[in-house]
């Protein structure tokens, strides 16, 4: 049975570092939650969590309750743990290249506080970082402000993450893998050890390689996950040009395929969020720093980047002109189950309907408060689905909520000045557009 760890700090308490936090408290570990934003401090202290994450508050009280997690401004706290995860963000450069200076800060005031430190320090770099980062940046300035080589006193992986949004804390307590980037034998064992303890009884599978490689793999898997969902676009685009075909067929038919598998085949207006157009725009220009163009990849952002129109055509295909007329969008973050709207294809089909002067009228269960900051003053936010089609001439859905899927027909054709409904996510069976003007994203003019 391996031996308890005793206390383990995140350094960065965004969607990762504080997810993955909570769930490590859940599993009975001692947490110090660090992060330089007090007033996010604060609230986390009283048990409040900055975003919407299914699981995520439930867990965080109940760490606070039981001071399983305390949490501090101040980085020397670290000296507490054995452990340490570095979990800061790294935006993006107007280039599309990471910006590491939140991790280089982070490194820096983390080997500054274990100089003193006589403990063994596992540091552990979980922010997502281009290939060669833990070994080419974060090494030189940990061991620099430590004064400690990597060995004996400090180790030092690469560890990154693989969590949805939405699904951040079900992701994080049964992962499908764990991957471990050692920079020596003794790191990667102990970061082992501690995920064997967190996970026990069960086994998860752990890939245990280089940090370079880890690093990589994070960015193959994003950009594996991007290119399946621009292909499957791509083939909805070119299914809606055809009267008689429907992506949603072919998409079920071509992931019983062993070869293909069935996830990530859905539709829709283009992915959003914050990890697939960054990773993927961190990727293609860091790929350009070894003199290699990825073309694939520019390919797949350029095809994302261009879906949001699709749905603006169709709209125009039900409408004609969108000037003047009063449009009810359904949906405003990214996916369902949260309020980011990051990326948010929703937002780019608003601004172009707004630049057409059209009247918007939204509504979204939980991501109204976040659109508001970042959407022009004249769009109209609803409180409920019914009251935003009231008087519409068309409907777009954007998110696939859980409750959208419950609209009848008549929530169109009783409350809209005419039933035109554009779907961009295939929310609406065959038995739910009875009566109403339908089109929808891969689908021909097949249905009935
Ligand atoms: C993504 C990855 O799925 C995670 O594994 C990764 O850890 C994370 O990025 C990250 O790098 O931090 P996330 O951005 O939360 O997670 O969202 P996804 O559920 O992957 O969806 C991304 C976008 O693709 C959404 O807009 C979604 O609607 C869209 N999508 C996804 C489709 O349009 N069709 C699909 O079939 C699947």
């Amino acid at each position: 049975m391996p031996s308890k760890p005793a206390t383990v700090a995140f350094v960065g308490l965004g969607y990762v570092g504080l997810c993955t936090a909570s769930v490590l408290t859940a599993k009975g570990i001692r947490v110090i939650g660090i992060d330089i934003d007090r007033e996010r401090i604060d609230k986390l202290s009283k048990g409040t969590a900055p975003f919407h994450e299914p699981g995520l508050t439930p867990m965080l009280k109940t760490a606070v309750k039981k001071q399983r997690i305390l949490f501090s401004t101040d980085i020397n706290a670290v000296v507490e743990a054995e452990t340490s995860f570095i979990t800061v963000g790294t935006p993006s450069n107007p280039d599309g290249s990471i910006n590491l200076s939140f991790v280089k800060e982070a490194t820096k005031g983390l080997g500054s506080a274990l100089t003193d430190s006589d403990h063994y320090h596992l540091v552990v770099v979980k922010s997502t970082v281009t290939p060669g980062t833990t070994s080419g940046t974060v090494q030189p300035i940990l061991t620099s402000s430590s004064g400690k080589a990597i060995g004996e006193k400090l180790g030092l992986c690469s560890n990154p993450e693989f969590l949805a949004e939405g699904s951040a804390i079900k992701g994080t307590l049964q992962p499908d893998k764990i991957v471990i980037g050692a920079s020596d034998k003794l790191s990667g064992e102990k970061l082992e050890r501690l995920y064997k303890h967190v996970y026990s009884p069960r086994k998860i599978p752990t890939i245990v390689t280089n940090p370079t490689t880890a690093e990589t793999i994070k960015y193959s898997s994003n950009a594996f996950l991007a290119t399946r969902v621009s292909t499957i676009n791509t083939l909805a685009n070119i299914c809606q040009r055809l009267p008689d075909a429907d992506i949603e067929t072919v998409s079920r038919a071509i992931g019983l395929d062993p070869r293909i598998g069935p996830l990530y085949l859905k539709a829709g207006p283009g992915y959003g969020g914050s990890c697939f157009h960054k990773d993927l725009q961190a990727l293609i220009s860091f790929s350009k720093t070894l003199d290699y163009d990825p073309i694939l990849l520019s390919a797949v952002e350029d095809t994302n980047q261009f879906q949001a129109r699709e749905i603006v055509k169709l709209t125009g295909r039900l409408l004609g002109s969108v000037e003047n007329r009063r449009i009810a969008v359904l949906g405003l973050s990214f996916k369902k189950d949260t309020d980011d709207v990051r990326e948010s294809a929703s937002l780019k089909v608003i601004d172009e309907l707004v630049k057409n002067n059209a009247t918007v009228a939204t509504y979204d269960p939980m991501a109204i408060e976040n659109a508001r900051k970042v959407l022009p003053e004249q769009v109209e936010f609803l409180a409920d689905a019914k009251s935003c089609l009231k008087g519409a001439e068309c409907c777009i859905i954007m998110t696939e909520w859980d409750e959208f899927y419950r609209l009848k027909p008549a929530d169109f054709t009783g409350t809209m000045r005419t039933p035109n409904v554009v779907d961009a996510r295939r929310v609406l069976s065959p038995a739910k557009t009875q009566g109403i003007n339908y089109l929808a994203i891969g689908l021909g003019s097949a249905r009935p």
